[in-house]
């Protein structure tokens, strides 16, 4: 069957579709309606289906033949461990943690924040609470206690999982302190939190409120799966919006479980028994879906990689990984491609390794830029993919799905429209665009099985930034076109929402950081174009009359907040002072141009603006100090 056929039937026939794919999976009992309206009026998937999620990752393999397959490997450059898991033995470590978070009271429906580093508990974890059919929510560890704590105030946990310190490659992150901060700050105090020791740092427990992980594990009793319907959700995962406000993105267990196994075999094209790596972190999507959940339920071998793509030791380190454990398929952002390519820019070290069980290398989390595209190409001898996705869908809306039919890679494009996805992309006035002509990408709704079916304690948010502004659609927030043959060229978001080194972050969240400095009168954060980074943020800074503070002492002050407040990986590290921002006569700030400007890309200055004659200034402002570089095709 070709790509067209099949994404043709995904299209003209949802139902009979994705009843066909969620035969792949063994339910409890089969759902009684493929998609369906629920209260609120809005479609679901998989009416009255009955499974468990970790019973699907673990047990099923385990009674299906592969109990002494590896499921999990875990390799750690930073602390020079490696480990690895059988599903057998992972179903152990499952079950018995199960029993651990069960004897403490967690029950289906509760939350559990989890905030900890790329340790196979943190997957043991996360497992875990499946089993139970509780909700966890995983809160990447290189945020500051601050967005911590506006989680945990969400979220509401029952309990909190962390661990003594994680580990940036020499550098000791001391989690239980940010743990601390967090819950200073927070209103919701959870029930307890278990604490796992690492070697090289010892969290001091509170009595009472803390319980040493280990040793709850030495005396807990194995706790069974509990079965949960396909729309009860599996995990909160909260990112970054326009507001300073995070996103709490709600995962159901059935949509989600039907999904990931479709795409492993149909965009991946992978094996179950093959090795998959999503070089990634737990605490990004990409990390729930493409460490954990997808190539599990497949019955592939995982890794989780507590490592850097250069500096541990070097940048042969991917290649080191690939040749170590046989990976088929690897998964990563086109950052970290840069990071490689900066440090060894003949892929010298790439010839030291065996890279010949490698069949194809993904890339995502921000646009991927030609040169690195086809560096990599080069350097590997296979097909790249560059697949396009967000938080919210959860599994790539874009893609070459190379497990129906490898289609000619197009550098620049993300690729075609996954099975299930409607992508358009429409002009200011709402109406589709001709091809070769940028606009805003939106997808037809219902979306596919795994999309997220609402937020966290917030349906009208969820309607309102999602739902509203095009009926019948899900507004992307990214920008893009189509061409001729239907591929689509992703170019970046519309909104205030920046990639840094792959990591999703809002500028409006640093605003409200570098507006509270008692200096600054107003301010504006962009994304600007990084060459190795993809994006960096930049504030722009007027300061309030009457003060006159040296610039260089002003960022000093606002990126040490900046990273207290947010956290070390929105890399703030750039201020300007200026004398006004360009604003509509509304008083709008118009950062879309300053984006622009900095990356030297032509633009219309907009009919309302309120004194067109700031643009020229900042443009000179931006020239003077080095701010700002052009985009690389
Ligand atoms: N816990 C604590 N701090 C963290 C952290 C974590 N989990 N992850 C990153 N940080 C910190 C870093 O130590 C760094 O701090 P510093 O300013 O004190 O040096 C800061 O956040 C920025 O980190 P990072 O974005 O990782 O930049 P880098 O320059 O250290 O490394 C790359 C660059 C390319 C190696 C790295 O960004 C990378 O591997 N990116 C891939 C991203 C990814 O996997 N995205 C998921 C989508 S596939
Ligand atoms: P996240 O929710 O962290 O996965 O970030 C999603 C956002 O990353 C998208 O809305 C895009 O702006 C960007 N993104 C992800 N993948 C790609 C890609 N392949 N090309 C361009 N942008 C991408």
């Amino acid at each position: 069957m070709t790509y067209q056929e099949f994404y043709g039937r995904s299209m003209s026939d949802p139902d009979g579709f994705w009843k066909e794919q969620a035969e792949a999976i063994s339910w409890f009992e089969k759902p009684s309606e493929i998609s369906f309206k629920d209260e609120r009026g809005l479609y679901r998937w998989f009416k009255n289906g009955k499974l468990n999620t970790s019973y699907l990752a673990l047990d099923y393999h385990v009674e299906h033949g592969r109990a002494n397959q590896v499921a999990l490997y875990y390799d750690s450059p930073v602390t020079n461990t490696k480990k690895k898991y059988t599903y057998a033995e992972l179903l152990e470590e499952v079950r018995l943690f199960a029993g651990v978070l069960k004897a403490r009271g967690v029950q289906k429906g509760d939350t559990v924040i989890i905030y900890m580093p790329m340790i196979p508990e943190t997957v043991i974890a996360m497992l875990a609470c499946a089993r139970l059919g509780a909700i966890h929510s995983v809160v990447f560890g290189g945020f500051a206690p601050r967005e911590l704590a506006i989680r945990i105030d969400d979220a509401r946990p029952k309990l909190l999982l962390t661990a003594s310190g994680g580990l940036e490659i020499d550098k000791v992150i001391d989690y239980m302190k940010i743990v601390n901060a967090a819950l200073e700050e927070s209103s919701h105090q959870p029930e307890g939190c278990i604490v796992y020791q690492r070697p090289f740092i010892t969290a001091p427990l509170k009595a009472g409120r803390d319980f040493d992980w280990e040793s709850l594990r030495a005396g807990a009793q194995p706790a069974d799966y509990v079965v949960v319907d396909a729309t009860d959700p599996l995990y909160i995962l909260y990112t970054s919006g326009t507001t300073g406000r995070p996103k709490g993105v709600i995962r159901d267990n059935g949509g989600h479980a039907v999904a990931l196994k479709f795409s492993m075999k149909y965009i991946y094209g992978a094996e179950p028994g093959e090795v998959y790596w999503a070089a990634s972190d737990v605490g990004w999507v990409v990390g729930h879906s493409y460490i954990i959940y997808g190539p599990l339920l497949y019955g592939c071998s995982t890794i989780l990689y507590e490592g850097k793509p250069v500096r541990t030791p070097d940048a042969g380190a991917f290649w080191r990984m690939i040749e170590e454990y046989r990976v088929r398929v690897l998964f990563t952002a086109p950052t970290a491609i840069r990071a490689i390519k900066k440090e060894d820019p003949n892929g010298l070290l790439r010839q030291r390794y065996d890279t010949s069980s490698l069949k194809y290398l993904f890339l995502a989390g921000e646009r991927c830029d030609v040169a690195t595209l086809e560096w990599s190409q080069q350097l590997l001898g296979i097909p790249v993919i560059d697949h396009w996705w967000q938080t919210e869908s959860g599994w790539p809306m874009l893609a070459n799905m190379v497990g129906i039919e490898l289609l000619p890679i197009k550098p620049g494009s993300a690729g075609k429209p996954v099975c299930g996805y409607g992508l358009i992309v429409v002009g200011p006035d709402g109406n589709p665009l001709p091809p070769n002509q940028e606009g805003t990408v939106l997808v037809s709704t219902p979306l596919p099985p795994g999309c997220l079916p609402g937020l966290w304690n917030d349906n009208s948010r969820f309607i309102s930034s999602y739902l509203s502004p095009y009926p019948g659609y899900y507004f992307t927030g990214d920008g893009g076109y189509t061409d001729e043959d239907g591929y689509v060229f992703i170019t970046g978001r519309i909104d205030d929402i920046i990639n840094v080194a792959g990591h999703r972050l809002s500028t409006s969240a640093m605003e409200e950081v570098v507006a509270s400095h008692p200096s600054v009168a107003e301010c504006a954060v962009i994304g600007i174009h990084d060459h190795m980074k993809g994006q960096v943020p930049v504030g722009f800074v007027v300061l309030k009359g009457g003060v006159n503070m040296a610039e260089a002492e002003l960022e000093k002050e606002l990126v040490r907040m900046v990273r207290e407040k947010v956290g070390p990986v929105a890399a703030f590290k750039r201020v300007a002072i200026t004398s006004r921002l360009p604003k509509t006569r509304s008083g709008k700030i118009l950062r879309r141009i300053m984006r622009f400007i900095a990356d030297q890309e032509p633009y219309n200055p907009p009919s309302t603006i309120e004194d067109g004659s700031v643009l020229g200034e900042l443009e000179t402002l931006m020239k003077t100090k080095g701010i700002g570089e052009a985009k690389e095709a």
